[in-house]
């Protein structure tokens, strides 16, 4: 799916939410400034979040809570550009987060970590990878990840 301008990606990113169930993980992949916050930025949208989504670089995680229906839940955005391993991540109580069966989890710079997060149980996961084309040119794809329970 190509995109022209920063307004289809975060519309690709709100239809994605859609029909995305919990629990739920997207890796994000794709390099500095291709679109990937501007891609949770919709897919929250979608969610019903409406608080605005900031990049967590710093914080690593930023978490939400929204509801669906008569669910609580919670919607967890990582950017593991600075983590050097999994056992930072281990560290920081990741198992906490893949556990949960009432969250929806996103992380930017995931790919090193896709094997790591294989054993845990997910109704939808997916792999979105965004590729710079030019500077309003993206190319999304997407691709299922793990078998969903
Ligand atoms: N088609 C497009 N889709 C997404 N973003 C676009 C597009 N065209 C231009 N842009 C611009 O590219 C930038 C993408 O920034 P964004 O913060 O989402 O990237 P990122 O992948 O999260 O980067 P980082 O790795 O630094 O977190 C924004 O400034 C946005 O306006
Ligand atoms: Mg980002």
């Amino acid at each position: 799916m190509i995109t022209h301008s920063w307004e289809e990606t975060e519309k690709f990113g709100f239809d994605f939410a859609e029909k995305f169930e919990y629990p739920g993980i997207i890796i994000l992949d794709g390099q500095l400034g291709a679109g990937k916050t501007v891609f949770v930025r919709g897919f929250s949208r979608g969610l019903g979040i409406t608080q605005e989504i900031t990049s967590p670089t710093f914080l690593i995680v930023n978490s939400y809570p929204f509801r669906k229906k008569d669910d609580h839940l919670f919607f967890h955005h990582f950017d593991l550009y600075r983590i050097t391993g999994f056992d930072e991540l281990y560290y920081i109580g990741i198992e906490e987060y893949l556990e949960q069966k009432n969250a929806i989890t996103i992380f930017e710079w995931g790919v090193p970590y896709i094997n790591d997060f294989k054993q845990y149980k997910f109704r939808s996961a997916y792999l979105v990878s965004l590729e710079i084309l030019d500077e309003e040119t993206r190319n999304i794809s997407v691709k299922s990840l793990y078998d969903p329970v």
